[in-house]
């Protein structure tokens, strides 16, 4: 069998540590650096001929990680959050211009996925709508990724409101009022386990891709 080369950048992180575990436990799938800060990760990919690296850094980073990535010829999977929409112009010309692919993804897990697509359904019959993200104290960036992609998918402005805290893991919940009612869609994360399956079926249908794609749920 002829395995996907894989190489996960920011591996001594939280998502990091569980992306290394979950891309070697699949037969399919070899993983072929583990890199993190202050390491040559273009010439890691040239010696290794990796096809895919995953990104799970930091949001200063994850522009300067992409350049190198996708200029070195790999594909790129990216969880980092904190992209502008401007930045994103750019990888899609740095795709089209290596002829490879990268998967901006705020969010791995399918339950995250789903509660997306039910908000962008329910807004159309309760456009009166709040999120309200909650995420561990550690989380570099605010409002979330996923809030910010949720706003979009609904196509409007939706006030989010940010909550940090020990204990939690990454949760998020779409508020809908109406006349003498209210409608939550509510998504938790309990661990980082939870990215796991989306990000290794992303690994395998990368190349499928064609440039820039920004959500999970076009891969499903
Ligand atoms: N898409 C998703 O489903 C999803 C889920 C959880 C977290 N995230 C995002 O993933 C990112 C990482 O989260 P985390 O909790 O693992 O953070 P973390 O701080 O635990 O780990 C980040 C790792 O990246 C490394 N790093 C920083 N800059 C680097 C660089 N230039 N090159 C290589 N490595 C570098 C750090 O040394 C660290 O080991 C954040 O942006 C977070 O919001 C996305």
């Amino acid at each position: 069998m002829v395995k996907i080369k894989v190489i996960v950048n920011g591996a001594k992180g939280k998502m990091g540590i569980e992306t290394v575990k979950a891309v070697q436990k699949e037969n399919d799938l070899e993983l072929m650096a583990q890199t993190d800060i202050g390491e040559p990760l273009a010439a890691i990919i040239n010696d290794t001929k990796a096809e895919v690296v995953v990104d799970f850094t930091h949001p200063k980073s994850v522009m300067d990680n992409i350049r190198t990535i996708l200029s070195s010829g790999a594909h790129a999977i990216v969880g980092t959050t904190g992209i502008s929409e401007a930045e994103m112009k750019e990888i899609k010309v740095l795709c089209e211009k290596n002829k490879v692919n990268c998967l901006v993804a705020p969010n791995f897990a399918i339950g995250a996925v789903l509660m997306m697509q039910f908000a962008k359904e329910a807004v159309k019959h309760m456009p009166a709508a709040e999120i309200i993200e909650f995420h561990h104290e550690t989380k570099a960036d605010k409002p979330s990724g996923t809030a910010i992609k949720t706003g979009h998918l609904m196509g409007k402005e939706v006030p989010i409101h940010s909550v940090r805290l020990p204990g939690l893991v990454a949760h998020q919940e779409v508020i809908f009022g109406g006349l003498g009612q209210t409608l939550t869609i509510r998504h938790d994360s309990i661990s980082r386990e939870s990215f796991m399956p989306g990000v290794i079926m992303a690994i395998r249908k990368i190349k499928e891709l064609k440039g820039l794609v920004y959500g999970l749920e076009h891969l499903l």
